[in-house]
């Protein structure tokens, strides 16, 4: 199965408009003349959004770049109305905002997000035809505990709950260990490997062994320029969800590459 790997920038709560500027600028003159057989996504925060789809827009329309995607990093579940401090899908689609990541460790753990709560987010972004990247992943005390299957079928069962096969078709899944995230201990590639088949073989179980055949599976967790290759080679591994390593063009870039070159199936 032909799957075209995804590299996403994760900046989490880094880069106001002005450092998405000078980020952006750079990244596009290293990368201009370069066509990766792979989808590039940045997922900058909200009130960066409007400077990146500015920049894009240009950008593309003048030196015919890289198609770039831009994503959120969250979204309501709701459509509009008194919910302070949120962003609906609509407004998000105003800045031709085309993936938003849900679920990720940091908002399970810091913002008490639920399976069932990021259950209605991925089928609200699926309303406005956003592309989720659906993020899971054990902590080290559940793997060490032998619980790193029950856990991952609990958040793939939970976390998809409704969701009609045509919208998971139009799912990322980002399977990432929440020990190797941010910590520069990264998953051997034969311990995100196994985790993958494993993620594919219970989207198998609801979907069956077509649509988990389709579905891009990223890594995520501590990936840098000298991984990548090894990690993207790996035949369930479709990208890379990357937060550290993609604040700075250059590095981002050689992931892409060193990904591409290794692992583009
Ligand atoms: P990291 O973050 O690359 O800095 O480990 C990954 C992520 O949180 O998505």
């Amino acid at each position: 199965m032909n799957r075209k790997p995804i590299f996403a920038a994760n900046w989490k709560m880094n880069k106001g408009a002005s450092e998405t500027e000078d980020f952006l600028k750079s990244f596009l003159s290293k990368l201009q003349g370069q066509d990766f057989p792979c989808e590039i996504v940045i997922a900058p925060p909200f009130v960066s959004l409007a400077k990146l789809a500015e920049l894009l827009h240009t950008a593309t329309a003048v030196q015919n770049a890289h198609a770039i995607q831009i994503a959120a990093q969250n979204c309501s579940q709701f459509d509009a109305g008194a919910y302070t401090g949120e962003v609906s899908v609509l407004m998000l689609r105003e800045f031709f905002v085309h993936y938003v990541i849900l679920g990720h460790s940091e908002r399970r753990a810091i913002y008490g997000e639920t399976d069932a709560f990021i259950n209605a987010k991925i089928i609200k972004a699926r309303e406005a035809n956003l592309k989720p990247i659906f993020c899971i992943g054990e902590t080290l005390a559940e793997r060490e505990a032998g619980k790193l299957e029950s856990v991952l079928r609990t958040q793939i069962t939970d976390g998809l709950k409704n969701v009609p096969e045509k919208d998971m078709l139009e799912t990322v899944v980002a399977y990432e260990p929440v020990w190797a995230i941010g910590t520069g201990v990264t998953a051997t590639s034969q311990q995100a490997q196994d985790a993958h088949a494993f993620v594919r073989s219970v989207i198998a179980d609801l979907y069956g062994a077509d649509t988990a055949s389709r579905i891009r599976i990223q890594y995520g967790g501590s990936v840098k320029p000298n991984n990548a290759a090894e990690l993207m080679a790996c035949p369930d591994i479709d990208g890379a969800l990357i937060g550290g390593a993609a604040l700075e063009p250059q590095s981002f870039l050689e992931i892409i590459r060193n990904g591409c070159d290794h692992g583009g199936q």
